[in-house]
C-alpha cells in the first residue's frame, strides 16, 4: 500500500525527534543594484581611499550596493507581490559611472555617487517605486540619490578626487538583510534581468 501524502494536507506534525526548522514570517527586504566582482572591488578600493580620508567604519566588500527601494520588515507572503512588481520593471541595461565622493553630516555615511545620473537608473527606480506604490508598499518620497554607502560613523571632511568606477547595469536584485554580532548580512534572494540594450 502507497504511504499516504501528509505534505498536502498540513498534518505532518514533526515528531517529538525531529527538528522544526525556525522559518521567519518576515524579511526585511530593499531592492538594489548588486555589483559584479570586478565592480565590487573598485568600489571596495574606492572605500579604502575614502577611509583614508574621512575614517569612520568601512563597509565590509560583500555588503556593498546601491537601494533602489527599501521595504524594511515584509511578510513572506508577500514574495509574489513583489515578483510581480518587479516584473513590471522594464528598463534597458546601461552602464552606471560613479565618480563623486558624498558626505551625509545627519548620519556621518560617506559614499561615492554619480554626478550624473543616467536616465535608465531614474526610469528603473522610478517604474519600481510606481508598482510598488501601486501594490500597497510604502515608498520613500524623497529624490533619490544613487550612492554606495561606504562608511558609517565618518566624519567627512574635504572632499577627495576618487577613481571613477564604470559599473555595467544589466540586472536588479531582491536583497533580505540579516543583522549578526558582526553586523549586516545580505543575501540576494531573487534577480531580474534588465533588457538588453538593441543596436
Ligand atoms: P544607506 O546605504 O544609505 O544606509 C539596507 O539597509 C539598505 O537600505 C542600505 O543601503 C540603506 O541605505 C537602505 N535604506 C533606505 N532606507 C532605509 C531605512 N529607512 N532604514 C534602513 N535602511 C534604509
Amino acid at each position: 500500500m502507497a504511504e499516504p501524502d501528509l505534505t498536502e494536507s498540513g498534518s505532518a506534525e514533526p515528531g517529538p525527534t525531529e527538528p522544526q526548522l525556525a522559518k521567519p514570517d518576515t524579511l526585511r527586504l530593499f531592492f538594489a543594484l548588486w555589483p559584479d566582482e570586478a565592480t565590487r572591488d573598485a568600489l571596495n578600493r574606492t572605500g579604502k581611499w575614502l577611509h583614508q580620508h574621512w575614517g569612520g567604519r568601512r563597509m565590509r566588500a560583500d555588503t556593498l550596493h546601491i537601494t533602489l527601494a527599501f521595504l524594511g520588515s515584509t511578510p513572506v507572503g508577500q514574495l509574489e507581490v513583489l515578483t510581480a512588481c518587479a516584473e513590471a520593471v522594464q528598463t534597458e541595461a546601461f552602464e552606471l559611472i560613479l565618480d563623486q565622493a558624498g558626505y551625509w553630516r545627519h548620519n556621518r555615511i560617506g559614499w561615492f555617487g554619480a554626478s550624473q545620473t543616467p536616465p535608465q537608473h531614474l526610469e528603473l527606480v522610478g517604474a519600481l517605486n510606481a508598482a510598488l506604490q501601486g501594490a500597497g508598499f510604502p515608498v520613500d518620497a524623497r529624490p533619490h540619490v544613487p550612492h554606495v554607502t561606504l562608511l558609517r560613523h565618518s566624519t567627512g571632511g574635504e572632499v577627495p578626487e576618487c577613481i571613477p568606477v564604470h559599473w555595467p547595469i544589466s540586472e536588479f536584485v531582491l536583497v533580505a538583510s540579516r543583522t549578526e554580532a558582526d553586523g549586516a548580512h545580505y543575501d540576494v534572494i531573487r534577480r531580474w534581468p534588465l533588457d538588453l540594450n538593441q543596436g
